[in-house]
């Protein structure tokens, strides 16, 4: 176990910003940035013991700094989407910033993904950590309340990633945090994740509208292509001629998950059959997004020269539900001071 530290460049304000690198006892490898929590690569090994790093990523923080696409990073305060950018809280209306067409996405302009964050290097009894924190002022983005983040990355011994998420505010606010990492599990070697099979724990969805809003309606998954509660592999049925998936441009959808958050729970799995790699994703939301990388077009070039185009990688968000602020019936993304916000979600690996 080990983690060590090398310079990663400078954000736009001249700030330096480092590249913290976590291997555990196995070997598995995490490299971590303070500028947006990012996690810039994450290695795990195929059923040969062959490892290979699962995830999208820039080579320096200037690829992060120009593309708005959130690589690996932590997303807030206020993840997924809020309808024209507007909430009311305890009777205040709130303006926020539409960088998503007419809607608020990921945070805003300047989000949690483009902000750097104080770190250290935190050794946990089950593994090697990174702990983040970062203090985001009342009226940052236009969001009320100072609020105190906390976050922690430990790679643990049995082969996971394990993100740990704090805040506590002095006024009311919003919060809905996570993590954006783009997953390919066999590394370089297809051009899609359509092999790439799936099974999401949940009965339900939030079917969405033209501009990604949810309706507000729970549906069944039950005969439609969103049901994933057996593992299916994502090209079967994602060019189906189905509303919801022209919609979304593909998978771009939140699913209610069964057990419905407050514990840490089994949300999701995905395994790749070439490599054999396997993912697990357990988390305490209540919501996940499962987006099948509809925006890459091919204008990003990652690490190692890589293009990324069109269904490159998926994302598995644990998150609330998008747009809750302003769908009381969605569980409260709410949080008022002398209350603790706390989410962890759990990606972990193996190979069958
Ligand atoms: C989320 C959204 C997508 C897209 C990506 C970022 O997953 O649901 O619509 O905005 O983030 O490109």
């Amino acid at each position: 176990m080990d983690i060590g530290k090398q310079a990663f460049g400078q954000a736009p304000d001249g700030t330096p910003v480092a590249l913290y690198t976590l291997t555990n006892a196995n070997g598995l490898v995490a490299q971590i940035s303070n500028y947006g929590g990012i996690v810039v690569s994450l290695t795990a090994p195929d059923r040969d013991g062959k490892f290979e790093d699962v995830v999208l990523g820039f080579d320096n923080v200037d690829g992060y700094v120009n593309h708005n696409l959130y690589f690996g990073a932590i997303v807030g305060r206020y993840a997924n989407r809020i309808a024209a950018g507007r909430f009311t809280l305890d009777g205040v209306e709130y303006k926020l910033a539409q960088n998503d067409g007419d809607n608020h996405l990921h945070g805003g302009i300047r989000g949690f993904d483009k902000v750097v964050w104080e770190a250290e290097a935190v050794e946990g009894n089950d593994g090697v950590g990174l702990a983040l924190t970062y203090l985001s002022a009342d009226g940052e983005e236009a969001y009320p309340g100072n609020l105190s983040v906390k976050v922690v990355y430990t790679l643990t011994n049995d082969d996971a990633l394990r993100i740990e998420y704090l805040a506590t505010t002095d006024q009311a606010t919003i919060v809905n945090l996570t993590n954006h990492s783009y997953f390919k599990l066999d590394g370089a070697r297809s051009e899609s994740i359509l092999a790439h099979e799936v099974m999401i724990n949940a009965d339900r969805f939030t079917p969405i509208d033209e501009t990604l809003i949810p309706t507000g309606e729970l549906r069944s998954v039950k005969g439609t292509p969103m049901d994933f509660t057996q593992s299916t592999a994502i090209g079967d049925w994602i060019d189906q001629d189905d509303e919801q998936l022209r919609l979304g441009n593909g998978y771009d959808h939140n699913w209610v998950l069964n057990h419905g958050g407050g514990t840490l729970a089994l949300a999701a799995r995905v395994y790749e059959p070439v490599t054999g790699r396997a993912m697990e994703v357990h988390t305490t939301e209540p919501g996940m997004q499962f987006y099948t990388g509809s925006f890459l077009d091919g204008s990003a070039t990652g690490k190692e020269g890589r293009v990324y185009n069109r269904r490159h990688a998926l994302c598995l968000e644990a998150q609330h539900f998008p747009d809750s602020p302003n769908q009381p019936h969605f569980p409260s993304p709410i949080l008022r001071p002398g209350e603790t916000y706390r989410q962890t979600t759990v990606y972990s690996f193996s190979a069958q």
